[in-house]
């Protein structure tokens, strides 16, 4: 001990050491005696109370404690005051320590409990039902769809999206000069390759496939090199359908999609075929409905014509069916193909055809 220190008193340090702890302890008070009944700490507190208190312990009880000092100096103070100093320190001693060992058992106690409290799972809460997920409105569109095309009697084939030349073009007798092969309209890949611009490249696996006969619809994505407006999109849906078998002629056609309409659209509805071009159908025709809304007589939809154009039809180009390997002089056939997604557009009046693509749920959820 340094010289100026052992000439204090030493009663008066071991009651100094005394009340150092009294004063760090009070805090803890509420952990002893009466007052802990009333206590009650959350996980949190209760365990930043155990490491505080257990600073205060190493504090006052450690080795470089001032208690720790006093007990050192008993041996130097004078024979005849040294039974009762050495009394004295020891009474301090076990007094700070019962109170600290009390406050640290009701602290153990409280943290205990709280972990129990906060572990322990009540099996009588009812449950979080998860979101129920539903369907996108393009998927809504292309089921209904599918579903009047099965019991018409057509399968469903599901395509590739990317495609090599000979199904995107050659195969649908599309020549090499056409604008559709240039790549300012098609994504091309590697060399040859392309992501297909219209579900007809499945008329060609489909028949390559079943031969002919053949009766079957193609819904997927098609891309086109399409800057994004509220009528565009560079993906956008489709669905091709083709018919083969002995005799078919263009009032099947006409017939057909005359039906498919008046399923989905309603039994008044009128188709109207407009003369048209597509290099893999001749003769080629485009295809309108009377308009669902006003029925005719011209609305908003309908842009006052009292018509919705929709989509492209033919009888399949013999050079169509030779490609795929269906004689053209047993068989013929017809195709047609539309945008499912404007439909869509159109059946839910969107002013924008991107809302289908963004995958905002505030837009989605309209459709549950
Ligand atoms: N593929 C055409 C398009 O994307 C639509 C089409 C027209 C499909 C005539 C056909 C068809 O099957 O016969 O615009």
């Amino acid at each position: 001990m340094a010289e100026g220190q052992s000439q204090e008193d030493p009663k008066l340090q071991v009651e100094a050491a005394g009340k150092a702890f009294e004063q760090e302890f009070e805090r803890f008070v509420r952990f002893t005696g009466d007052a802990v009944a009333e206590t009650s700490l959350s996980l949190r507190e209760g365990e930043s109370e155990q490491r505080a208190l257990a600073e205060v312990r190493t504090r006052h009880f450690g080795k470089k404690s001032a208690l720790a000092a006093c007990k050192k100096a008993i041996g130097r103070v004078s024979p005849d005051e040294r039974a009762a100093f050495g009394q004295l320190v020891q009474q301090i001693e076990s007094n700070l320590s019962q109170k600290i060992e009390q406050a640290e058992q009701t602290l153990n106690r409280l943290v205990e409990s709280a972990r129990t409290q906060r572990e322990s799972i009540d099996v009588t809460i009812p449950g979080r039902h998860p979101r129920r997920g539903h369907l996108h409105p393009i998927t809504l569109v292309r089921e209904r769809i599918e579903d009047i095309f099965v019991t018409l009697g057509y399968a469903i084939e599901d395509g590739r999206e990317i495609e090599t030349d000979f199904y995107n073009f050659d195969a649908l007798n599309i020549p090499q000069s056409h604008p559709a092969r240039a790549p300012q309209d098609t994504f091309y890949t590697t060399d040859g390759f392309a992501l297909r611009s219209q579900t007809s490249t499945v008329q060609i696996h489909a028949m390559q496939r079943r031969g002919a006969p053949v009766r079957m619809i193609a819904p997927g994505r098609v891309f086109r090199r399409d800057t994004p407006d509220p009528t565009h999109n560079p993906m956008f849906f489709q669905v091709e359908g083709l018919c083969v078998d002995r005799g078919i002629s263009m009032a099947h056609l006409k017939g057909t999609v005359a039906e498919f309409l008046r399923r989905m659209f309603g039994p008044n509805t009128v188709t109207r075929f407009r003369p048209s071009y597509f290099p893999f159908t001749e003769p080629s025709a485009e295809f309108d409905f009377s308009c669902f809304k006003c029925g005719g007589s011209g609305c908003r939809i309908c842009k006052n014509s009292g018509w919705i154009e929709l989509g492209g039809s033919g009888m399949v180009h013999p050079n169509v069916l030779l490609a795929a390997g269906v004689d053209p002089n047993e068989f013929s056939g017809f195709a047609f193909g539309f945008g499912i997604d404007r439909m869509c557009g159109l059946m839910y009046s969107l002013d924008d055809i991107r809302l289908l693509f963004e995958n905002d749920l505030r837009f989605l959820e309209q459709f549950e």
